[in-house]
């Protein structure tokens, strides 16, 4: 079977593409990223990019007068590579519902908190003035909503007493980094497809879906 090709849209640091970069390293997985996109010139996810060969491009939300232009560059650009799949990682611009519904299960999009709960900007702050005491992240099919499409996987770690924001989102930016290449792993295996806008799973994925740091079992 041949490998689908990722288009991966950035705007900052880049280290859930780095994960995906990595996870494509291994031949046998089944996608490529073979663009990255960034909307910053100064991302450091450029740089990853190009440390690993991919071709990248800059198209800055700035250069066009609305979001369907910019989404039209977008799209161009994602044509031109005959990109068959998008992740987008820390990408932080809002997409057409044109855009979205183009790509709808076709797109993904990782966000550092147990959807439904928390969505938006500044996560491990709101867990935090919540007092959850389990918090995580989750990989999502990309709808026009922002944050509410069909939940692929996620992954929970705990709220520790003395957490800060920062201890905590690095908590979960670890485990974003085990889940985001499992899940584009998936729906480029054909394990994992969207039926009547619901996530089904094939029987032997089935119980791969959640993970849990600390494992439960561990958990005296
Ligand atoms: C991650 O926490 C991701 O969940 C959120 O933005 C952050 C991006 O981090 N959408 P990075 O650029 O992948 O390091």
């Amino acid at each position: 079977m041949s490998r689908r090709r990722v288009a991966v849209l950035i705007s900052g640091s880049g280290s859930n593409l780095q994960a995906l970069i990595d996870a494509a390293a291994d031949p046998s997985y089944p996608a490529e990223i073979a663009l990255v996109i960034s909307n910053k010139a100064d991302a450091y996810g450029l740089t990853r990019a190009q440390n690993a060969s991919i071709p990248t491009q800059v198209i800055s939300h700035k250069d066009f007068p609305d979001r369907s232009q910019f989404d039209a560059a977008i799209q161009k650009a994602l044509a031109e590579h005959t990109i068959d799949i998008v992740c987008l990682a820390g990408f932080m611009r809002i997409l057409t519902s044109e855009f979205t519904q183009k790509w709808f299960g076709k797109m993904l999009n990782i966000h550092p908190s147990l959807l439904p709960s928390f969505k938006g900007m500044h996560t491990h702050q709101a867990a935090l003035d919540a007092g959850v005491k389990i918090h995580g992240c989750t990989v999502h099919f990309v709808v026009p909503e922002m944050d509410a499409g069909p939940i692929v996987i996620q992954a929970a770690v705990p709220v520790l007493p003395d957490d800060t924001a920062d201890a905590l989102g690095a908590r979960v930016l670890a485990a974003e980094h085990q889940i985001y290449p499992y899940a584009l792993k998936r729906l480029c295996d054909g394990t994992l497809k969207l039926i009547d806008g619901k996530v089904s799973k094939s029987k032997q994925a089935v119980h791969e879906y959640a993970l849990f740091n600390p494992l439960p079992n561990v958990v005296k």
